[in-house]
């Protein structure tokens, strides 16, 4: 029976390959070149009042069609989304928006700016804000714009505060207004600050797209604009994060800026750097080169303290804080072990220990030795070299999270100091240090962040074993420590840290943790679980993120694993909708096609034919 059906496979094999040779030879003998017309698709789409954008079944290159606003029917895709449903083609979601279906040929080299009433102190960051918008329409077109346009686009920009601060209280909000007067597009934007101005040129770039006719020439590309649109619009939560792990894997600083370029198309604000860990430490340090030296994967593998002054700047033209976070006292190894040879003594225990499993969370292990004076002391040199680094008031991560009681347990110097200090060495001993430590630390952070001009701050510090209810409020200030909430769905911890007046920000590692599927029995979230999960809403919960570790991902997957899964914590962050993904889906469509000309390479939401007929899929 067995043989019988491996023979007909074989058969079939052999058949195939017959076939495929009669072919071939047909091909040779009597070869007629496939007319591109009779071949090509040539689909439309049309605007259907509730399904969307639907390719039409029976493609007629009508000549008008895509200039034809009663028909509605338009010969891009692109720019059919960009006018259908009551957001268009917008990512996140404005607060509110009235669009014209109305569209006009524009051409960025058409595009004037006019900074009226903006004060002296913003004009430098706005015109770098323009160049970043009109560098992004070029890209709709792969840099190519091939139609002739005469319709020139005003951008009035009006700011208020001459402020160029980015915290919490940054005020985001602004008024966007398009209109079609005589013969040019009017676009007036008006914002308390730069950083709302550039939230409104973001959404005035997503009122763009490209027009490829799909049955003229495929290489032609212009751009079409909405001809009349209001939007009035304002972020629910004031913390939008995207956490990048850089220590398990290196991210080279064009994927890390590509990875801003995404954040900044969906409005996020918070580009939380985990950039060392027990793994490696790639960032350098002016006063102690011995971070990278021990600490880099390879001489590659490093970021410099220009890179990283350049990195910040480059955030914050597109709207975001770069948060630092410097991981500890657990989460630090590699870096850290070259104290002994330098007459430091041991300023990390357990570093690359083998038996790894009683002493850290996964290989390889390291953590900071709260006994020895020398380790505050290298502590306190990074401390500075980062304040200096980042603009005040900055806002920094101690980390602070998965302590292995066992791991400073196995150290004798550490149970000593402890016994000295009359510590017990059971569990709330090992707490107290823990937190001993923090809080000295803190004191560094403040020392240095004064000493370079700013202020004290809070800083962001993870949930842990001491961010328990029935501890936290022993070892940690609410003042001085915002606690991001990691745990999963399931946890009382982030309303139990409500309750007792902690601001928190919230990650549920069960559903906003990128790399969750990839691993162990981690549950992957595709967007429409991630953009469904929803934030109490209380003030004190200044945010969310997403996250990406690196154990499994570098650069090589790094788009994909991110985009456009992030975009949807994103939109959730940003205006919190009520709707559903289905009204969300052809909106995050459009802002993946939009990705993908910014040079992302964002991960496939549907087949293609269900991108094509909009909630014809679900
Ligand atoms: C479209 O219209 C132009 C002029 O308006 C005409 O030259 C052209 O032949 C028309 N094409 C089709 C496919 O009808
Ligand atoms: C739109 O299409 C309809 C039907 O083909 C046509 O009658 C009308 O003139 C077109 N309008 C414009 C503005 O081209
Ligand atoms: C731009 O597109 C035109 C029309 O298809 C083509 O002739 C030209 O070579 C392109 N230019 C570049 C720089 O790609
Ligand atoms: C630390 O080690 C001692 C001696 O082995 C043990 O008695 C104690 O329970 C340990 N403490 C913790 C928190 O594990």
């Amino acid at each position: 029976m067995f043989y019988e059906i491996l023979q007909v496979r074989m058969d079939w094999q052999w058949a195939l390959i017959v076939v495929l040779v009669h072919l071939a030879q047909g091909n040779e003998g009597n070869s007629v070149d496939p007319t591109p017309d009779l071949y090509e698709p040539s689909w439309v789409y049309k605007c259907e009042p509730e399904e969307g954008c639907q390719r039409s079944e029976h493609p007629q290159p009508t000549n008008s069609s895509a200039a034809n606003s009663s028909f509605m029917v338009f010969e891009s895709l692109d720019v059919c989304r960009t006018v259908c449903g009551p957001f268009g083609g917008l990512w996140p979601r404005p607060v509110t928006a009235v669009l014209s279906t109305q569209t006009l040929k524009m051409h960025p080299n058409l595009l004037r700016f006019a900074l009226t009433n903006a004060p002296v102190e913003t004009r430098e960051m706005l015109v770098e804000m323009t160049h970043v918008i009109t560098s992004n329409l070029f890209a709709e077109c792969n840099g190519n714009i091939t139609e002739m346009v005469e319709t020139p686009v005003m951008v009035y920009i009006s700011v208020k505060s001459p402020s160029l601060e980015l915290t919490w209280d940054t005020d985001e909000q602004y008024l966007l207004d398009v209109q079609n007067e005589v013969d040019n597009i009017v676009v007036h934007i008006s914002a308390e600050t730069v950083y709302g101005a550039r939230h409104a040129l973001e959404s005035f770039t997503q009122l763009i797209a490209p027009d490829r006719p799909e049955f003229s020439n495929q290489h032609q590309c212009g751009l079409r604009i909405v001809t009349g649109a209001k939007i009035r619009d304002k972020p629910v939560y004031k913390h939008r994060g995207l956490v990048l792990d850089t220590s398990r894997n290196f991210i080279p600083m064009e994927d890390i800026k590509r990875t801003i370029d995404g954040m900044a198309a969906t409005k996020m604000n918070v580009f939380h750097w985990h950039v060392t860990d027990s793994q490696s430490f790639p960032l350098e340090s002016r006063r102690v080169p011995q971070f990278t030296k021990y600490g880099a994967y390879s001489a590659n593998e490093i970021y410099s303290t220009e890179e990283v002054r350049e990195l910040i700047r480059y955030a914050r033209i597109r709207g975001i804080r770069v948060v630092i976070e410097i991981d500890s006292p657990a989460h630090a190894g590699n870096g850290w072990q070259w104290g002994k040879e330098y007459g430091f003594g041991d300023l990390a225990v357990c570093v690359n220990a083998r038996s790894w499993r009683h002493l850290c969370i996964e290989p390889p292990c390291g953590q900071l030795n709260p006994a020895n004076p020398a380790m505050y002391r290298v502590l306190r040199d990074l401390y500075r070299d980062i304040a200096e680094l980042v603009p005040q008031p900055a806002l920094f991560h101690v980390g602070g999270d998965e302590v292995y009681l066992g791991c400073w347990n196995s150290s004798e110097e550490i149970v000593s100091y402890m016994k000295n200090k009359g510590f017990d060495t059971d569990t709330e001993g090992f707490i107290r240090l823990w937190a001993e430590f923090h809080s000295k630390a803190l004191q560094i952070w403040d020392e240095e962040t004064m000493a370079v001009g700013g202020q004290q701050q809070p800083v962001l510090i993870w949930s842990s074993e001491l961010t328990q209810p029935e501890r936290i409020q022993n070892y940690l200030d609410k003042k001085r420590y915002i606690i991001e909430v990691w745990e999963p769905l399931s946890s009382p911890l982030l309303t139990q840290l409500l309750r007792m007046g902690y601001k928190t920000i919230s990650i549920p590692k069960d559903i906003w943790y990128l790399d969750h599927g990839f691993w162990g029995k981690t549950k992957y979230s595709n967007w429409r679980r991630m953009y469904g999960h929803v934030l109490p809403r209380d003030p004190n919960v200044l945010g969310g993120e997403v996250a990406m570790w690196s154990e499994y991902v570098d650069a090589q997957a790094l788009d994909t694993r991110v985009w456009p899964r992030a975009a949807a914590v994103g939109e959730r962050l940003w205006s919190d909708p009520r709707s559903g993904f289905a009204a969300a889906e052809p909106r995050l469509q459009r802002l993946r096609a939009r990705l993908r000309a910014r040079g992302l390479r964002p991960d496939v939401v549907s087949p293609e034919w269900c991108a094509q007929h909009d909630a014809r899929c679900y």
